[in-house]
Formats: structure tokens, C-alpha cells, sequence
């Protein structure tokens, strides 16, 4: 090989690396399409992605440093295995459950299944936009629906855009950004009205931070065998977003149809923290506790401040901060602190995610500087 081959190739390397950098490393979702919000790549103390800072959790580490021997294995049994752990608990079989790299790959799949050929999604806006940038990115067409004035999926508004051309309908629920929440009820009156050759995508990321998830959980109608994909994630509550571990409930014939549309397996170290994680209560209650108390901290200073705030179920809070967004978030970091992206539809409003108790004491003394400044 001659010097300027290699050297030729060295650029290349590093040219490759730097594009990398400069997407400042996000996870391989959805959010990778976007341009990065430079909140993920700053060094501030990070209250951007809607993790949970505490994972993973003691039962999840030791299970990861448990399967490292085995590692050089495809990870089948663990895969059935975390399987069987869900389907036991939701009521369901294995063959109700698909597991995903992340959530994220759930999404796109069900996008995948509904725009190919131009098939249409109907979507509330905003919200966590993966399905529609998908449904867009095949050739499928995408009808977005606003919030109510409560920052609440219109399922009126929705159930109005549903057209001939509609093969999916996404919710989410508690939505990102607003953790504003519709409630079981509600859904299930709207999922009955709908077409029954429609599926409905409910996405539950972040209901398993609820006491009351039960009750709001669309699990129920998958055992009815309604047209429904419910997905999950152990990116949220089980502090794992790194290891990229997700799920989706539905009727076997649809996870049969959706498991062709996988592209990769997920890997045994996230299989095996999964699995610990799901049956580790105690770390589960603690991280919910926690999470609530920094919510609780991040809206009292709020209040104080009589800044407007969506009213969240979820790991973060979506709140008016009385100036343009942008501008907020760039003080903020100054301070050190990385904050979500802006939403053009609020301009605005800002995402806070939730960090540790402490963070979020920070967090709220830095917010009270900022407006006494
Ligand atoms: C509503 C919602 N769904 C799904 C995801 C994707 O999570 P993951 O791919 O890490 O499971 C996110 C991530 O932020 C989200 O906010």
C-alpha cells in the first residue's frame, strides 16, 4: 500500500469521525435524522433526552457484568426470555411481543408498514416525531393535527382527519413534548370509533413513570385483539437508553408482520440489564420517586417564577418560558445547562428533562437567576 493511499484513506477516516462528532453522538433513532440539537453535545449537566439519570439500575449492572462471558453468543434465549418475562405479566403470549433495538425501531416498522405504497398517518403535532419524519421519508402522506388548548392530543380533531387513504394512527401518550396525558377512557372510546382496518400506534414511553399506568394503558385492548400496536421502552423508567432495548404488544399477526420488517437483534448485554431491570421493583419505585421529586422541584420554581407549564405525566416539563426559546436555552447552557430543542409551534416554550434530585435543585436556583438577571 503506497504512503498516499493510506494517507488517502487516514482523511477519510477522520473525515467519517468528525461527521460523526458533529452529529454529537446521538442515539441511532429517529433523532439521528434531525439536525442535532446542540444540547447533546454540550457539557452542561444534561436535561435533554428524557432519561432517568439514576440507571441502570443494581440489578441491571450486575446482570450486564453477569453476561459479558457469554457474549460472543447470539443472544436467542435471551431474547425469549425477556419475552416471556412481558408477555407473563401484561397477560399476553410471547408471540404478542416483538422486541425492538429501542423503541425507536418499533416506530419505525409501524411507519414502515403504514406509508409504504403512500399509505397516510394521521399524528398529533408535536409530538415525538419519528413516525411521521418515517411515514415522510417512504412516500407516505402525513396529516398533523394540532394540540388543544390544554396541550392535549384533539382526539376529535384526529378522529376528523382520518381519511379513506389513513393506515395508521399515532398517539402518544403522555405526549413528548408536553407530558400532558389523554386518559384510558378517553382513548378507548376513540379507538372503538375508529375503522377497524386502521391501527393505532399508541406509544407509552413514558407511562410506566405513572402510579396509576394501569388504568391508562392500552395493553387491555391488545388482549382484545383490537388493531393496536402498544410500544414500550427501557430507555425511560429503566434508565437504559444506551443499550437500546424496546418492545411492542399487539396481536400476533401483526408482530408477525412487523418482525419481518426488523433489521437488527438486539444485543445480549441490553437483553440480559432488561430482563433484571423488569423485575426489579424496588430500583423502578425509586426511580419514579425521584423523578417525581425533581418534577416537583422544577414546577415549584415555576409557579414562583409564574412561568405557565404544561401539566406533565412524564420525566419532564414543557413550560412558556416568556422569551423566544432559543435565546433561553443559550443562557441556559451558558449557565450549564443543556436543554431540549425548541417546537415551532410554541416558540416560546422548552423542554426540561428530568436529572437527579440535585441536578434538578440546580436546575430551578439557575432558573430563578435567570429571570432576576
Ligand atoms: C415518545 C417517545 N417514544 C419513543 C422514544 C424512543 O425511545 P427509545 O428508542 O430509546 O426506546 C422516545 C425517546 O425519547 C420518546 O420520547
Amino acid at each position: 500500500m503506497s504512503t498516499t493511499v493510506s494517507r488517502r484513506a487516514v482523511i477519510g477516516a477522520s473525515r467519517a469521525l468528525l461527521a460523526g462528532v458533529a452529529l454529537g453522538a446521538l442515539p441511532r433513532s429517529g433523532a439521528a435524522q434531525r439536525p442535532p440539537s446542540p444540547a447533546f453535545a454540550s457539557r452542561g449537566i444534561r436535561l435533554a433526552g428524557n432519561e432517568n439519570p439514576y440507571g441502570p439500575g443494581p440489578a441491571a449492572r450486575a446482570a450486564i457484568e453477569a453476561a459479558v462471558p457469554d457474549s460472543w453468543k447470539y443472544p436467542i434465549f435471551e431474547e425469549m426470555a425477556l419475552k416471556a418475562l412481558i408477555a407473563e405479566r401484561e397477560g399476553l403470549t410471547p408471540r404478542h411481543v416483538l422486541i425492538g433495538d429501542g423503541s425507536s425501531e418499533i416506530l419505525h416498522i409501524a411507519a414502515l408498514l403504514a406509508g409504504s405504497g403512500g399509505g397516510e398517518l394521521v399524528t398529533p403535532t408535536p409530538t415525538f416525531s419519528i413516525v411521521a419524519d418515517h411515514v415522510r421519508a417512504i412516500g407516505g402522506s402525513v396529516r398533523e393535527v394540532p394540540l388543544d388548548a390544554g396541550m392535549r392530543h384533539d382526539l376529535k380533531a384526529m378522529r376528523a382527519a382520518v381519511s379513506p387513504a389513513t393506515r395508521l394512527v399515532y398517539v402518544c401518550n403522555p405526549n413528548n413534548p408536553t407530558g400532558t396525558l389523554v386518559s384510558g377512557t378517553e382513548l378507548r372510546e376513540f379507538i372503538a370509533a375508529l375503522p377497524g382496518n386502521i391501527s393505532v400506534l399508541v406509544d407509552e414511553a413514558y407511562l410506566e413513570l405513572a402510579s396509576d399506568m394501569s388504568e391508562h394503558s392500552m395493553v387491555d385492548r391488545v388482549r382484545a385483539g383490537d388493531n393496536i400496536i402498544v410500544a414500550r421502552t427501557f430507555s425511560k423508567l429503566h434508565g437504559l437508553a444506551g443499550l437500546r432495548i424496546g418492545y411492542a404488544l399487539a396481536r400476533p399477526d401483526l408482530i408477525e408482520r412487523m418482525a419481518k420488517l426488523k433489521l437488527v437483534a438486539a444485543s445480549s448485554l441490553g437483553l440480559a440489564a432488561a430482563s433484571a431491570s423488569y423485575t426489579d421493583l424496588q430500583f423502578q419505585a425509586m426511580s419514579r420517586k425521584n423523578l417525581a421529586a425533581g418534577v416537583a422541584i422544577t414546577t415549584a420554581a415555576l409557579d414562583e417564577l409564574m412561568l405557565p407549564y404544561a401539566p406533565t405525566r412524564a420525566n419532564f416539563v414543557f413550560f412558556d418560558t416568556r422569551q423566544p426559546a432559543a435565546a433561553f436555552m443559550a443562557a441556559m447552557r451558558e449557565r450549564g445547562f443543556a436543554l431540549g430543542r425548541p417546537y415551532p409551534q410554541y416558540p416560546s416554550w422548552c423542554r426540561v428533562s428530568m436529572g437527579t434530585v440535585e441536578q434538578m435543585r440546580l436546575f430551578a436556583d439557575a432558573l430563578r437567576a435567570h429571570y432576576a438577571a
